[in-house]
């Protein structure tokens, strides 16, 4: 019984070769959702990075394309965004017509130089031209990377970190070329490791019609479930800058999503946000063949105000399915199997505690093999366990991960599970945990249960 790295999730982007890290230039352009992303397709550990690149129509199936930005011996091509120039603000677009421009961190491998560069494409992101005055924006800082733009009224803003500093500068241009230092936010909140990838999203709140600015902050070390992690700061943005309204969250206390930004000009309501499946402490030790590393499921978010402030919710964003198991009205004490073989389902539940002590679901659960989802009522708190989730890389590898849960008779789950991770959405997305599992492939089982008591399922489907 091992993990097959042969096997290819079903749901969660994959390069076809090498590695993976960081998505880029996240954009819904002409029908298209584009994903950049940091790829090393000659190696499956970080070297020299190119941009990859894979469009999709729904968010879940992915075509590959030919590598976007090739890295060379000097330049390496660190994160970034793309935008879509529609007013040609730029002036790079042919025939009036506005290009795709990304602005990504030139990275010199032999000064350690971090410098932003831009590229543009006026073929829907197939080709790309780097410009003749690259680098645009540089500091002269080993430390400044990871620019993310939006436009804001006639121009367009960029937040940008100093990692080192832990802070997130501001930048505006009114042509993407030209940018002028506006504003900075930090040190605040979590600063034990160095600051990387930042976003800055308008968010609305559930069922109102206000909104709120959230800076997304992902931080190399010191996140709940060990290592790298994202933090959020809810919060506003004047003229004055970004300022935060409430102490920082977590956004995540799995220990496998980094790096989410969002999609520019996605349509719908709110942002759309996706990350790299993974996480600083132990990416290279995850058993690999042909590829290393995968994205998150796509993620809608929204506020919801709690007795603190605003909490961030996540959606994810899935394949509808069909139905394979319904359960409605049962209760459980101990283990109940459910009739399904899944290597790959979300499960939808409602359950009500009742007098267990413990309750929650097992997946993957083959010989000496599972993955736990429990909720414990007394202590608030949901957890993924993976101590007995399979193949184990790194001594971090095998831990439980818990969280917060605030509301605690009845909980509502989303659980995606997929050849290599499980991914689980608590109370409408309010509570998210990410997480790698290395099962064997023919370890799909999977259970509800309660211990020390009866728990009551509400509602239980699981969809294939
Ligand atoms: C985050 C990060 C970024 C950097 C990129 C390099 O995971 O360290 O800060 O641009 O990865 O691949």
């Amino acid at each position: 019984m091992s993990f097959d790295p042969t096997v290819r999730p079903r749901d969660h982007f994959t390069p076809r070769r090498g590695w993976l890290n960081d998505p880029n230039g996240l954009v819904h352009h002409d029908g298209e959702y584009h994903l950049f992303f940091q790829h090393h397709p000659h190696d499956l550990v970080h070297g020299p990075i190119s941009w990859g690149h894979a469009v999709s129509a729904d968010l879940v199936d992915w075509t590959e394309l030919p590598t976007a930005l090739v890295a060379s011996d000097d330049e390496h091509m660190w994160s970034g965004s793309v935008v879509h120039d529609a007013t040609n603000s730029s002036g790079l677009g042919s025939d009036g017509v506005g290009p795709l421009v990304a602005l990504y961190t030139s990275f010199d491998p032999t000064t350690l130089r971090q410098a932003q560069s831009l590229a543009h494409s006026s073929d829907r992101g197939r080709t790309w031209l780097p410009h003749p005055d690259n680098p645009v924006l540089d500091i002269g800082s080993t430390s400044f990377r990871d620019p993310k733009v939006h436009r804001d009224g006639d121009g367009w803003t960029m937040v940008i970190v100093r990692a080192d500093d832990r802070v997130v500068d501001l930048y505006r241009s009114p042509d993407l070329l030209g940018w002028t230092h506006h504003s900075s936010f930090g040190p605040e909140g979590s600063v034990e490791g160095v600051w990387e990838c930042p976003d800055l999203v308008r968010v609305p709140v559930e069922g109102t019609d206000e909104a709120a600015d959230v800076l997304l902050v992902s931080v190399s070390a010191g996140a709940p479930a060990g290592g790298s992690g994202m933090q959020y700061f809810v919060g506003e943005l004047t003229d004055a800058g970004f300022r935060s309204t409430q102490p920082a969250r977590w956004c995540d206390h799995g220990a496998d999503c980094y790096a989410a930004i969002s999609y520019a000009d996605a349509p719908g309501t709110g942002p759309v946000v996706q990350g790299w499946m993974s996480n600083w402490l132990y990416a290279d030790t995850i058993p690999a063949a042909d590829f290393r590393g995968s994205m998150t499921l796509a993620r809608r978010l929204v506020l919801r105000p709690d007795a603190d402030g605003l909490a961030l919710l996540q959606r994810p964003v899935v394949r509808p399915g069909t139905v394979a198991c319904e359960l409605a009205g049962t209760d459980v004490d101990g283990e109940q199997v459910l009739p399904v073989a899944a290597r790959t389902c979300r499960v939808v539940a409602e359950l009500e505690a009742g007098s267990a002590q413990r309750f929650g679901l097992r997946v993957r659960v083959g010989a000496g093999e599972r993955t736990t989802v429990v909720v414990d009522p007394a202590a608030r708190t949901i957890a993924v366990d993976r101590t007995e989730a399979g193949t184990s890389p790194h001594p971090a590898f095998a831990a439980v991960h818990t969280a917060p849960l605030p509301r605690r008779d009845v909980v509502r789950l989303e659980v995606v599970v997929d050849v290599a991770s499980v991914e689980v959405f608590a109370d409408d997305g309010e509570v998210v945990l990410t997480d790698q599992v290395l099962p064997d492939p023919g370890s799909t089982g999977l259970t509800v249960f309660a211990e020390g008591g009866t728990a009551h399922v509400r509602s239980l489907t699981v969809l294939e």
